[in-house]
């Protein structure tokens, strides 16, 4: 019996052919025969493969892979079965209901939940703890419940919300003398979870240094307190994202309350192929997309194909459209684990990316950022961010919660729809995209999906972040993207030649290169 497939690529003979995707030779050894299919459907073949098994990942069909026969032969029975004329067959079920709830759940001591604690993730905007001794804040991330606080010294603290006397909840508390207080009976804790007072018992007692509460280190940087959830042994440097290293006036910085668990939220973040419907009324419209060049071939071909690459820390998403002359169009978008995305830029418009930070299992933070590494933003650009052009949304004052949302039915405007004002009826890009996903439930139903050739990269994402959480789990090993190396990275807008990949040909745009401006057509 064979026990190996080899598997290689070999580059397309016509280099005009604008839907051939490259060949790839399966050689099987003996006694089964060498045959040549289209790479794309490898790449399809793996990743339902990959589906199936749980411990296989879906190899590039870039690269050469090894594996085992009788995997091979699954792949090739299940193609058989899901090509015409077998489409009856053809619906599958995605993913599993148990790897849903496994790759959704960050709650403590869940596998999902010790992968999000090994990275320094954003807790606030450092505008909500505006100064020493300023009202505290709740916080919850992750399912647990903080509160943070900027002391008297300018100290942050992020630490349990609720006292560990009688279980009150400190965001009553009063921020005085370097600590927060409980207004019950006066027991006072510091930024690290201290208990520096205990007013009914005598100081002598020591009882007070007994008392101490769970606490998380809360640090500022590129306008956003970072907190760090995981095992202190473990904390990593300090992020490095390079929006997060420009000066203030090259960054601008919201978020907003999305009401769905962050893995759908995210994986909207890395469905390119949305916008050309979703948002195809605001590419040309919205201040800060309205003109580039690209936009022209993201409109001009709406069946675009699409890469998967993975790379040091998550995954380079190219989708692929036609440009002039026989040339391609990539917009390369850069995920990075577990839950960074990085849109590909549009001509000289600012920059811009998204964390899709887990409150609980049904409720995240879609965090926005923009920036630009060369300049700063004008005031116009500022201007519009603050009125919810962009990726930003228009939040009701004072809060992070959308002034359209699931209770008005985001203000759809079925009139708008029917202009062509917007796609949707929905206006402005980050809420045509929350109040499709919050209307996907609080945490969809992966089992029942119905994937396609454009979905790879939220496959291959998938995959990538159950390997990880189960690699932690069993080998402690640190997962992609906690490496500060891997936040170095940039997305793309390129224009290549059809015989050029797409991750070679654009590797320095793909990386951060200080005084560099962005790749960006
Ligand atoms: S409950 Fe906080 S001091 Fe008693
Ligand atoms: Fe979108």
């Amino acid at each position: 019996m064979p026990k190996l497939a080899l598997i290689r690529t070999i580059k397309p003979k016509n280099n005009d052919a604008r839907r051939e995707h490259r060949n790839v030779v399966l050689t099987v050894c003996s006694p089964l025969p060498s045959t040549s299919i289209r790479a794309k459907q490898v790449q399809n073949l793996f990743l339902s493969l990959a589906l199936h098994e749980d411990t296989l990942m879906p190899p590039q069909p870039s690269q050469p892979e090894l594996i085992h026969i009788n995997d091979l032969l699954t792949v090739l029975v299940r193609s058989f079965l899901q090509s015409a004329p077998f489409g009856i067959l053809r619906r599958t079920r995605m993913l599993k209901a148990q790897h849903n709830e496994f790759i959704t759940h960050t709650g403590p001591g869940t596998p999902m939940g010790e992968l999000f604690r090994r990275y320094w993730m954003p807790a606030l905007l450092t505008e909500e703890l505006p100064s020493n001794d300023c009202p505290p804040v709740r916080v919850k991330l992750l399912s647990e419940r903080l509160v943070a606080f900027r002391d008297s010294k300018g100290r942050y603290g992020l630490i349990d919300e609720f006292c560990a006397h009688r279980g009150v909840s400190l965001w009553f508390g009063r921020n005085e003398e370097c600590g927060l207080r409980c207004p019950y009976h006066g027991w006072k804790f510091d930024v690290t979870g201290q208990c520096l007072e205990v007013p009914s018992e005598p100081v002598e007692s020591g009882f007070v240094r007994k008392i101490k509460l769970k606490s998380y280190p809360l640090v500022e940087r590129g306008g956003i307190l970072w907190t760090y959830m995981g095992p202190p042994e473990r904390r990593p440097p300090l992020p490095e994202w390079e929006f997060a290293m420009v000066s203030d006036e090259q960054r601008f910085v919201s978020k907003r309350f999305q009401q769905c668990n962050w893995l759908q939220a995210m994986e909207g973040g890395i469905d390119s192929s949305h916008v050309s419907w979703l948002h195809r009324d605001n590419i040309n419209k919205d201040p800060l997309f309205k003109g580039a060049k690209g936009n022209r071939y993201n409109m001009g071909d709406m069946m675009p194909a699409f890469e998967v690459v993975e790379s040091a820390g998550g995954l380079y998403i190219g989708a692929r459209r036609n440009a002039e002359e026989g040339r391609y169009y990539w917009r390369i978008t850069q995920w990075v684990m577990p839950s960074f995305t990085m849109i590909p830029p549009r001509g000289g418009h600012t920059v811009h990316g998204h964390f899709w930070i887990p409150i609980d299992d049904e409720n995240c933070w879609a965090w926005s950022y923009d920036f630009h590494p060369i300049r700063r933003i004008t005031d116009a650009e500022r201007e519009a961010m603050k009125l919810g052009k962009g990726i930003h949304v228009l939040n009701r004052p004072g809060t992070y919660f959308p002034v359209a949302n699931k209770d008005n039915d985001y203000l759809i405007n079925r009139e708008a729809q029917r202009r062509g004002d917007t796609y949707s009826g929905v206006e402005g890009i980050a809420m045509q995209d929350a109040s499709l996903q919050e209307s996907m439930g609080p945490v969809v139903d992966r089992s029942q999906e119905n994937l396609v050739s454009c979905d790879n990269g939220i496959i291959m994402a998938r995959h990538r972040l159950i390997r990880a959480a189960k690699e932690l789990a069993d080998r402690g090993v640190t997962p992609p993207g906690v490496d500060v190396a891997h936040q170095r990275v940039r997305s793309a807008s390129v224009i290549l030649p059809p015989e050029q990949a797409f991750k070679d040909a654009a590797r320095e745009a793909l990386t951060v290169r200080a005084g560099v401006a962005p790749a960006s057509v």
